[in-house]
């Protein structure tokens, strides 16, 4: 069995609309929609685990009702941070689960094709995320605002979600993590700290994350340019 865990709880600060952004119109739909829609096609997932901000949790119900998900879609609870989210969304996840794959509610355009190519890689490798070459020159900066270092382009990797693992391997992450009081900015840092390496899936440029206002524009043409998926 697979389930996905869609995470919603933020609260959209660098969005700076005042309230949540998974929430905000993309075309016709709230931003979430087409996320747990673009999932729910996905036939290799079984069920969904969604994350809500205690306020949202009922506004998250009805938009799963509204598409018709409510057998196969749970929401919990979210957290402070993102991993404590996830936290709480594992904790309904059954200890044997085979698959667990974590998806950012802010991604609506991945396209399903893609979930099912990181569900088998995960099933091989243990642990697989999705990523595309990073287009702009990345260098490290101090505190002064001095570059300190220029990345060699070529190894970099703009790691995206979804991200998959064998289910019991995700939950002992989370768990060494917790009680490391580590906290990482995606899963797949919490698998590569207890030594399992992580395989790289080719991912979208499409699957771009809605954070800024700036995103919702390119989404929005992105989603009017049409379904028709580009791997690049
Ligand atoms: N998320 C979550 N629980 C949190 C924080 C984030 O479930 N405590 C979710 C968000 O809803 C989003 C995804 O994780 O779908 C990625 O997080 P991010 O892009 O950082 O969203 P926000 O935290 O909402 O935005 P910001 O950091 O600008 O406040
Ligand atoms: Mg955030």
């Amino acid at each position: 069995m697979v389930t996905a865990i869609i995470t919603a709880a933020g609260q959209g600060r660098r969005m700076g609309a005042g309230f949540n952004k998974v929430l905000m119109p993309l075309g016709e739909h709230p931003v979430l929609v087409h996320t747990l829609s673009a999932v729910a096609a996905c036939a290799d997932v079984n069920r969904m685990v969604v994350t809500a901000a205690a306020d949202e949790i009922e506004a998250v119900k009805s938009l799963i009702v509204r598409q018709g998900l409510q057998a196969v879609c749970q929401v919990v609870a979210g957290g402070n941070e993102r991993q404590y989210s996830i936290d709480n969304a594992l904790s309904l996840i059954p200890e044997d689960e085979d698959i667990i794959l974590v998806h950012d509610g802010a991604r609506p355009l991945i396209d399903p094709q893609l979930i099912k190519e990181v569900i088998a890689a995960a099933l091989v490798y243990q642990a697989a995320v999705l990523a595309v070459p990073v287009k702009d020159t990345i260098k490290t900066v101090n505190n002064e605002k001095y570059v300190t270092d220029t990345l060699e382009r070529s190894k970099l990797w703009a790691i995206q979600t979804p991200q998959a693992f064998h289910g019991r391997l995700l939950k002992e992450a989370y768990c060494k993590a917790k009680q490391e009081e580590y906290l990482g900015t995606d899963d797949a840092s919490l698998v590569e700290r207890i030594g399992i390496p992580v395989k790289i899936v080719a991912g979208s440029y499409r699957n771009i994350k809605i954070t800024t206002p700036e995103d919702l524009i390119v989404a929005d043409a992105l989603l009017n340019a049409g379904q028709s998926p580009k791997k690049e």
